[in-house]
């Protein structure tokens, strides 16, 4: 199947420039690796998949929030029969840190999941979605949220901020 045929349209309009999007963001080969924080809620989060509502999917997630105020809060992803109706874990997270400490950003966000089907040996990252809710959270608080992605063994990623997942992101600022 040509380019064309799949979709991509090579012919060239006439443009000013061309931009590029790269970010860094640091790997470590298991949770040992991590500062003493960072581990200690990779673990919790591994930990926050047993009370995932996944019925479904049979894909649970759990997501743990530092808080500028040195809370913890936990959060997991609960499904529905309408399957539309089920909530990721990081947006249960947000919207519980939101409700319990509505003047309170969040500092790290830690990320884990279990899973029936496969094993759970690398990190995932939030879908689309949710990155447009972390994106919010930033925005919010003008402040980053530090992402620690991990399976129950395996890698770890570490970004410094949600919103380097959002490019070109739909933001507040064009609600003014
Ligand atoms: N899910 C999350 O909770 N977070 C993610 O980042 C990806 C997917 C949930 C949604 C659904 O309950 C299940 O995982 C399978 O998609």
């Amino acid at each position: 199947m040509s380019r064309q045929q799949r979709g991509i349209f090579v012919s060239k309009p006439n443009y000013m420039k061309e931009n590029k999007f790269e970010f860094n963001y640091t790997v470590y080969e298991n949770v040992d690796e991590l500062s003493d924080s960072e581990k200690a809620l990779l673990l919790q989060a591994r930990e926050v998949t047993a009370n995932a509502y996944a019925p479904y999917s049979r894909f649970q997630v759990g997501a743990v929030a530092q808080l500028a105020n040195g809370e913890v809060v936990k959060g997991s992803n609960q499904e529905n029969a309408s399957f539309p109706a089920g909530l990721c874990a990081e947006r249960v997270l947000l919207s519980t840190v939101s409700s319990l400490y509505p003047r309170v950003p969040i500092d790290v966000m830690a990320i884990s999941y279990k899973s029936e089907h496969q094993s759970s040996d690398h990190p995932i990252s939030p879908c689309g979605i949710c990155r447009q809710s972390l994106q919010e959270a930033e925005n919010r608080w003008n402040q980053s949220i530090k992402l620690i992605l991990g399976g129950m063994s395996g890698p770890v990623y570490v970004i410094d901020s949600a919103s380097r997942l959002l490019p070109l992101a739909f933001t507040s600022e064009e609600l003014r």
